[in-house]
């Protein structure tokens, strides 16, 4: 993966365990003094091996640690230069949500080796959004659960997530209090 989802990681790990831990989570990962740069591609090795690496450093189990990151990836991205992106994605969930591919299409068009992932609006009805994520890679639907509940939060809404494994794929159910016409910022 591009090198900003690693810088996201390292900003999430010296944020939370300071530059001593980061440094040592790169030898871990047998990448002693990396400095990751944000438009260069690295194979899914280096991205898997920090994963694994952070997971025995923080203690933290992988699912609940990716969820982490997923909550933060938010808004790592939304302050980052790619944030105008972000808000063209507009200023409510469900419309951000069908936004979603467009908005990695033009991160894609900077930065040409990515291969994003894909998300679909099944079902859009007040109290209840059913979004299909798919992708080539496995492994990482904790990630993107946690990307999922940052989102509600970025946009004030309140609720759960649940899963379900579909013949299509992995579906997420957004189980929202109130109504999906819930405005970012206005309470
Ligand atoms: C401006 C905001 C965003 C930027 C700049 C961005 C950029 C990226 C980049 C560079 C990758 C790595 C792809 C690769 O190198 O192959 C990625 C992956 C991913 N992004 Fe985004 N992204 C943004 C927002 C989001 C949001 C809001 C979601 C929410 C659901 C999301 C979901 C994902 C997932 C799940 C992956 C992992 C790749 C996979 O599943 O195969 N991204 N994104």
């Amino acid at each position: 993966m591009y090198g900003m989802v690693h810088t996201a990681a390292r900003s999430m790990v010296v944020e939370t365990m300071g530059e001593a831990a980061w440094q040592n989570i790169l030898a871990q990962a047998d990448l002693d003094g990396e400095y990751f740069i944000s438009g260069q591609n690295y194979s899914d090795e280096v991205t898997f091996a920090l994963i694994d690496a952070v997971t025995k450093a923080s203690g933290i189990e992988t699912a609940a640690l990716l969820k982490n990151f997923g909550r933060y990836w938010i808004g790592y991205t939304a302050k980052s230069p790619y944030g105008t992106m972000f808000r063209v994605g507009g200023d409510r969930l469900d419309t951000f949500l069908m936004n979603l591919n467009r908005m990695h299409a033009s991160v894609h068009s900077t930065m040409p080796a990515s291969r994003m992932p894909s998300f679909e609006l099944l079902r859009n009805e007040d109290g209840r959004m059913d979004v299909l994520y798919t992708s080539d890679r496995t492994g990482l639907f904790a990630f993107v659960e946690g990307l999922l509940s940052g989102l509600m939060d970025y946009f004030g809404v309140t609720g759960h997530i649940t899963h379900a494994l579909t013949e299509e794929g992995d579906v997420f159910s957004l189980h929202c209090n109130g109504n999906n016409t819930h405005l970012r910022g206005v309470a």
